[in-house]
């Protein structure tokens, strides 16, 4: 039987080089990051907001289930210290006739630290020791890098322009993640101004295959085998996809969100910071709508996100898209509703396929 394979997924010990995004707030699941683990893939969890103790207790949780490697994903951009009070007051009432709206009270001012600390979430991974660490919207410390590296972790960090991706192979990462400007999700920018550094994934997966020696694993609107061989194509060496694993049965992801998806036909993402104080891409709705519209403040990453839990979290209860965060890229409407391994193993199928056919095209 066919397979696919690179030297990346032989050393990052999967069967097939495919890599479940981690999506940090719910989506990357105990259940999805085992299942896709024990398919051969890299399940992957998105810790940026989990406390260590929590860490550890689905890391093991997951290590229950299968012997397949897995991956950890922290943010680690700084956290700031409190915002200035009358920002407070004017991000808190921008939105709160939303709460009014969902019955809830007045939402309250957000504190310092508005996340867990993250060298404490770094020393859970040392002990955790996942096969594989990235991190998302910065680099690491030479300090923090070496530690991951003597525990024996792979390490890599998501680039979205050359530059970082050169910073990353200069401080010694394993390997490197091409966000293109169609993933969804937070931009992982950390270099560049966000919005200047918006390259599509065909050009990015593209220059820094050519730029940097380090393994490239290409990011943003792949949903598909067909995406996966288009990207093998270009140099990747493995490819991570995160919204075609959204609708999964197993995704932690909300109601909502997972029938927003499945209904789309197109485009229908934004780019917004409305939800979280940093760009993220996520299908538009009311609020992404309305919030841009009268210009509403919002206060910085993550405070921002302190500001809007409860709203979220209300809305996805209730089964009312309006308010949900529906993190996506510009592929959702490729989206399929498979349990992780039929998908898994579906993806895999159409990429051998598409190689097979694309074969076709030359003429001897
Ligand atoms: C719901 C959601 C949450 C995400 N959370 C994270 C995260 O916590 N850490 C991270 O590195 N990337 C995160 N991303 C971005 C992914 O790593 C990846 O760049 C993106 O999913 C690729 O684009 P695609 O969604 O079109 O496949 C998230 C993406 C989505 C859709």
């Amino acid at each position: 039987m066919a397979r696919l394979h690179t030297a990346l997924s032989d050393q990052l010990g999967l069967v097939v080089p495919i890599v479940q995004a981690p999506m940090a707030g719910g989506p990357a699941s105990i259940e999805l990051v085992a299942a896709v683990s024990q398919a051969g893939g890299l399940g992957s969890f998105g810790f940026a907001y989990t406390p260590p103790e929590e860490m550890k207790r689905q890391a093991a949780a997951v290590r229950a289930k299968t012997n397949g490697p897995f991956g950890i994903n922290l943010f680690g951009a700084p956290l700031p210290s409190d915002v200035p009070d009358a920002d407070q007051r004017e991000a808190l009432s921008a939105v709160a006739g939303y709460y009014a709206e969902l019955g809830l009270p007045h939402p309250e001012p957000v504190r310092a630290p508005y996340g867990p600390d993250f060298s404490a979430q770094l020393d859970a991974v040392v002990d955790i020791r996942p096969k594989v660490f990235t991190t998302h919207l910065s680099a690491l410390s030479g300090v923090q890098l070496g530690r991951l590296k003597a525990a024996g972790i792979l390490v890599g960090a998501s680039a979205t322009c050359v530059a970082e991706a050169e910073m990353l192979q200069s401080l010694g990462f394993d390997f490197v993640i091409a966000q293109g400007g169609e993933a969804g999700g937070h931009r992982g920018t950390y270099l560049r101004d966000p919005y200047e550094a918006m390259t599509g994934t065909l050009a990015l997966t593209r220059l820094l295959a050519k730029a940097v020696r380090l393994p490239v694993i290409a990011a943003g609107g792949i949903m598909d085998g067909e995406g996966i061989a288009a990207v093998l194509c270009l140099g990747a060496q493995a490819a991570q996809l995160g919204t075609a694993f959204i609708a999964c049965p197993e995704s932690g992801a909300s109601q909502a969100h997972k029938e927003a998806l499945l209904a789309a036909r197109e485009d229908i993402t934004t780019i917004t910071e409305k939800f979280s104080g940093k760009p993220a891409r996520g299908i538009a709705n009311r609020f992404t709508r309305e919030m841009q519209a009268r210009n509403a403040l919002q206060l910085v990453f993550p405070a921002q996100n302190s500001v809007t839990a409860k709203l979220r979290a209300a809305s996805a209860k209730a089964g009312n898209p309006d308010f949900v965060a529906m993190w996506a890229g510009q592929g959702l409407a490729l989206s399929r509703a498979l349990p992780a391994a039929a998908l898994i193993a579906r993806l895999e199928a159409e990429a051998i396929e598409a190689i097979r056919r694309t074969a076709n095209i030359v003429k001897e």
